[in-house]
């Protein structure tokens, strides 16, 4: 078993460097957008994204240390991530996240809806400094990508007909690909050569896959208090996910009551209670296996090192979250 501590230990003081950097970057003008974005670094996620790009940074440059432009791109995916969260949370209309109150519930959509905005375009002038046309390239697709996934997860809403790409292409849009095209600009910032731009983009994609498996897994497995919102909120949202795909194929009757969105007393509860009965959520963790067991066939393209070492555990810390 791999505890967080020890992948996150080569980055541990990035990491710390980095959160103050951020809020500095983000000073601004109006001081309700930067206490709405200050407080959002307060609240404190796991910096999975910026370690990741940190790691790769280490695996990659000749000095096995990050460069100022791997640092400063750490903090920009750290930037788009917290910016696509705020915008989520009025999407979704969350009250809290992380344990703590969201910037829609303290300020209003209107605010929250700016403060999204004003993170992207932080992120986009910072970017545009590394002076790296490859890299704008590569992290305006993220954002793109972002909108597209939230625009797919709305369509497919309840749509009991979605095909197993469709939601694998959704979740590479909404998660994976700020992780691949991320950990393909640390290398590329380290001017590696092709092929091994492509094992970092491969790392992260899978990673990424499995990571918004495993998450959709936990909607069914974990208690409210520990999601830090409420159990089986994907299914009551519609969202029709690796397990709910799953059941379907076992109980077809299912798409009823997905169909007509739980409308009748006790449609949620019968809903979940075949989704556990069915094999889906033992298929879902093995789903989520396969693509860590591919993101470490692409990170052992690269030499050994302390940092690959960190990356392939930290594959661990993501399965770890449910086995
Ligand atoms: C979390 O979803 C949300 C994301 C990973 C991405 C959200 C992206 C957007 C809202 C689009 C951003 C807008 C622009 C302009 C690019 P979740 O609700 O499944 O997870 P949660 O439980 O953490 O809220
Ligand atoms: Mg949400």
């Amino acid at each position: 078993m791999v505890s967080v501590a020890s992948f996150f230990d080569l980055v541990e003081q990035d990491l710390n460097q980095l959160t103050e950097n951020v809020k500095n970057l983000v000073g601004a003008k109006h001081q309700v957008l930067r206490l709405a974005a200050e407080y959002l670094f307060e609240a404190g996620g796991k910096r999975i994204r910026p370690a990741l790009v940190l790691l790769m940074a280490r695996a990659t440059s000749p000095s096995g240390e990050p460069t100022e432009k791997h640092r400063r791109l750490a903090e920009i995916t750290e930037m788009i991530h917290t910016a696509s969260l705020v915008h989520d949370d009025v999407i979704d209309v969350s009250d809290v996240r992380r344990g703590a109150e969201t910037v829609n519930y303290l300020f209003g959509n209107k605010v929250a809806v700016l403060a999204g905005d004003f993170l992207f375009a932080k992120s986009s002038i910072y970017l545009a400094r590394l002076g790296s046309l490859e890299v704008v390239e590569l992290l305006a697709t993220v954002i793109d990508h972002l909108a597209e996934g939230e625009m797919l997860q709305i369509k497919n809403q309840f749509d009991t007909t979605l095909a197993f790409d469709e939601y694998i292409e959704k979740s590479f849009y909404k998660t994976a690909s700020l992780m691949a095209n991320s950990c393909r600009a640390a290398a590329v910032l380290s001017d590696m050569p092709e092929e091994l731009c492509d094992a970092a983009y491969n790392y992260g994609r899978h990673l990424g896959i499995a990571f918004q498996v495993v998450d959709d897994l936990l909607d069914f497995t974990s208690s409210t208090e520990t999601l830090g919102k409420p159990a089986a909120s994907d299914l009551r949202q519609g969202q029709i996910t690796a397990p709910v795909l799953y059941a379907l194929q076992e109980f077809p009757e299912l798409s009823i009551l997905i169909q007509r969105e739980f409308k009748l007393n006790g449609d949620i509860e019968q809903a979940l209670d075949w989704v556990k009965k069915s094999q889906g959520l033992i298929r879902t963790k093995e789903l989520a296996n396969q693509h860590i067991k591919q993101a470490i066939l692409a990170v052992e393209k690269f030499p050994p090192s302390p940092a690959r070492q960190a990356m392939i555990d930290l594959t661990d810390y993501v399965l770890k979250r449910v086995f």
